[in-house]
């Protein structure tokens, strides 16, 4: 019973939270891969950015590797929402591995443009955050092309051919708002930098921005569950903060929840990463009502109906099971 505010205390649950179309999608194919060619089946990287899902699908008999070079011979493997580059792909075929790919298709949209623009023989500014496994995989595209741009900070280092022929891309899941003073830097050194076709940051990160920066005004404390490697839920925390929340936490589980967080709370915000299964946020709540934070409005900003379908490996396979 950790609340010492006075008078009425509850909850702002944002909506779009948790699973976005890719993550579900590739969660999926894993759990189909599973059930249609038995354990062990080998994920290069966490599946997702989650925690939980990594080791729920371990307990079912996924293995989790970082290179293509630890999965046996011959082996099946999987790669993870956020793509590869074509050097793993390659790694992978020359190991004879056979291979499901789970890219989000709208990772796969942003490899696409890189690969066209490079074609073009553009200079490409990736906004991104080096070393995230997303970043690697579209950088790995074409490498001689791009250079990764990590934030406003970096854009006095950016050294371009031409910049007439100058475009930049970024990795789907960055803060929308910091993404925009970068490429507004960027474009007051380089006035001709064109825009990508379309926004490489997916909608489930701007969704779920836009349903935070909704509550955060209006809330004390916002608790973001995801994990830490987890872009998207570490830019929601950012998010909140920026947007008027007097705190702002991430945690994995319920349990990581600090009683003293909630020291003269009246009003909790909720929401969950792109990474995140439900029945974790579900959890928190539970918490929240034991504490006294009973009373839960949802606060909806959009409606999302998009699903992917699955990767053709494993739509092949169900197909010629029949
Ligand atoms: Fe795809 Fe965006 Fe989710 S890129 S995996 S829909 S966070």
């Amino acid at each position: 019973a950790a609340a010492t505010v006075a008078g009425p205390r509850k909850v702002l649950l944002a909506a779009p939270r948790g699973y976005c179309a890719g993550v579900d999608r590739a969660v999926i194919a894993v759990e189909k891969a599973l059930e249609h060619y038995g354990p062990p089946v080998y994920v290069r990287k966490q599946i997702v950015h989650n925690l939980h899902v990594v080791s729920t699908l371990e307990a079912k008999g996924a293995v989790f590797v970082d290179e293509t070079d630890e999965v046996p011979e011959g082996a099946l493997v999987v790669f993870s929402a956020h793509g590869v580059s074509p050097a793993v792909v390659q790694s992978a075929e020359d190991r004879g591995l056979r291979t499901i790919d789970a890219t989000c298709p709208l990772v796969t949209k942003v490899h696409k443009e890189a690969q066209r623009f490079a074609r073009d023989d553009f200079d490409i500014l990736l906004i991104g955050h080096e070393g995230h496994e997303e970043v690697e995989g579209t950088a790995g595209e074409a490498p001689e092309h791009i250079q990764i741009v990590n934030g406003p900070e970096d854009v006095d280092k950016v050294q371009v051919r031409d910049p007439e022929r100058l475009i930049w891309l970024s990795q789907t899941t960055l803060s929308v708002d910091e993404t925009m003073m970068t490429v507004n830097l960027l474009k007051e050194r380089f006035p001709t930098l064109q825009d990508p076709p379309s926004d490489d940051i997916c909608y489930a990160t701007s969704n779920r921005q836009a349903a935070i920066k909704k509550i955060a005004p209006e809330s004390d404390l916002v608790i973001v569950v995801g994990s830490a490697n987890s872009s998207n839920s570490v830019r929601l925390v950012e998010v909140a903060l920026e947007y008027g929340a007097k705190a702002s936490h991430r945690v994995d589980f319920a349990n990581e929840v600090d009683e003293s967080w909630f020291e003269g709370v009246a009003t909790v915000g909720i929401s969950s990463g792109a990474s995140v299964p439900e029945n974790l946020v579900q959890d928190v709540l539970r918490l929240l009502a034991d504490y006294g934070y009973g009373d839960v409005e949802e606060v909806v900003t959009a409606e999302e109906d998009i699903i992917f379908s699955l990767p053709k490996e494993i739509r092949a396979a169900l197909k010629a099971m029949g």
